[in-house]
């Protein structure tokens, strides 16, 4: 499903459903972590920010162990893969967005700058 439509190309979603195949299934909570309060993906790529992981910063422990909980055993898998994202030169390079992560405004996520 398309997310944003920027004048870069169109962002699609994920899916974030526990599909071991298509889905975030093999996420440890961890990783579900990560990628929620860092926009970090489960392999160690960042997340574009149409992703609102500022928002999701200060989520607790307990928030995540909740969200982790019923996304993993509340929601019904969808072994569906998605459309991939496809942005053009340099926003296809996905540590270029470690560079947004620095922005001052970005200041909620713990960036690696
Ligand atoms: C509690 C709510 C949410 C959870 C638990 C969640 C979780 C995740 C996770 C784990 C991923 C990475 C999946 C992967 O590709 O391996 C992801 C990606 C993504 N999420 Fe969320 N998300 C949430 C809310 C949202 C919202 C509100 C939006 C936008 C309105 C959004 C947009 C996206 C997009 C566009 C991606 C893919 C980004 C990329 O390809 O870099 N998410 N989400």
């Amino acid at each position: 499903m398309p997310i944003a439509a920027s004048p870069l190309g169109t962002i699609f979603s994920t899916n974030i459903t526990p599909s071991k195949t298509a889905g975030i299934g093999q996420y440890s909570e961890q990783q579900f972590a990560d990628a929620l309060r860092k926009g970090v993906r489960g392999d160690g790529s960042q997340l574009y920010p149409a992703m609102p992981y500022t928002a999701y910063a200060k989520l607790t422990d307990e928030d995540v162990a909740a969200l982790y909980a019923y996304f993993m055993h509340g929601v019904q898998p969808v072994d569906v893969q998605p459309e991939k994202t496809a942005l053009p030169f340099p926003f296809n390079l996905r540590f270029s967005m470690a560079a947004w992560n620095c922005c001052p405004r970005q200041q909620t996520v713990p960036a690696r700058c």
